[in-house]
């Protein structure tokens, strides 16, 4: 395997499946099932997930909200989606420990980083919420940084798309998909990816990132497997 440590990235948005507000069971159930099947082959599995399906920090503002008010509602909107995916993964027999950057004990584990990496190393998928703990970090910041707490191999970006384009594929039946793209080429261009904060991180810290569409069931299977799936980000 190519792969021994991951980092998954799921967005809140994600989770909204055919939905238009909060989490679809059918795509919870989906994401256990392809996050069992790595997980079989000895892989160790972690996962920040978003809250964009519940509350984005950013939209706080237009409601009269404080920016760090309504990030820190995002982030209490992760932890909702991360006891959701808790659940839907221990229905299909995943080992699972979630772990919150705010202490919350009766729901979550605190977050402590070498309890975090035995819990992997014993075969249990970590669930880490609440983002960074901090308010204007993007979850996108917090999956960075917990990749390269615990050393991850790499940061898989799972979203609604199969990868980085020259433009948005949804608006423009022109744009093309880049299928490896350097760090330098992704700012140069100003490809939205992730926020600048989080992806400098990766990329000092020599974080690969592969993004791809973790909507198509047996996606992260191929990935692992070696296929070329998504577009891959490295220096
Ligand atoms: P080992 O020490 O490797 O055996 O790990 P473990 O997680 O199995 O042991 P522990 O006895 O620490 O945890 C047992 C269960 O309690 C697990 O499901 C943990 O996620 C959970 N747990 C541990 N600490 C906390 C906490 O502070 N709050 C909450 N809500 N659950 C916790």
């Amino acid at each position: 395997m190519k792969y021994k440590r991951i980092l998954l990235k799921l967005s809140g948005e994600a989770l909204l499946g055919e939905k238009d507000f909060g989490i679809d069971p059918k795509q919870i159930e989906q994401y256990a099932r392809d996050v069992k099947a790595i997980v079989d082959k000895g892989i160790e599995v972690a996962i920040v997930i978003g809250a964009g399906n519940i509350f984005r920090g950013i939209q706080a503002e237009e409601t009269g909200i404080d920016r760090a008010s309504g990030d820190y509602m995002g982030m209490l909107g992760t932890v909702m989606n991360g006891v959701a995916l808790q659940s839907g993964f221990e229905n299909v027999g995943i080992n699972t420990r979630l772990v919150s950057a705010i202490e919350m004990k009766e729901i979550a584990e605190s977050y402590i980083r070498r309890r975090a990496i035995r819990h992997l190393e014993k075969g249990r998928v970590v669930i880490f919420v609440a983002g960074t703990g901090s308010p204007y970090f993007t979850t996108d910041s917090a999956a960075a940084l917990r990749a390269s707490e615990i050393g991850a191999d790499l940061l898989l970006k799972g979203t609604r798309v199969n990868g980085i384009y020259t433009a948005d594929p949804e608006k423009d039946k022109t744009a093309t998909k880049f299928e490896d793209i350097s760090f330098e080429d992704v700012i140069a261009k100003r490809l939205p990816v992730m926020d600048m904060t989080a992806f400098t991180m990766c990329q000092e810290n020599n974080m690969p990132i592969i993004v791809f569409n973790m909507n198509e069931e047996g996606s992260l299977q191929k990935l692992i497997a070696g296929e070329k799936i998504g577009t891959l980000v490295a220096n």
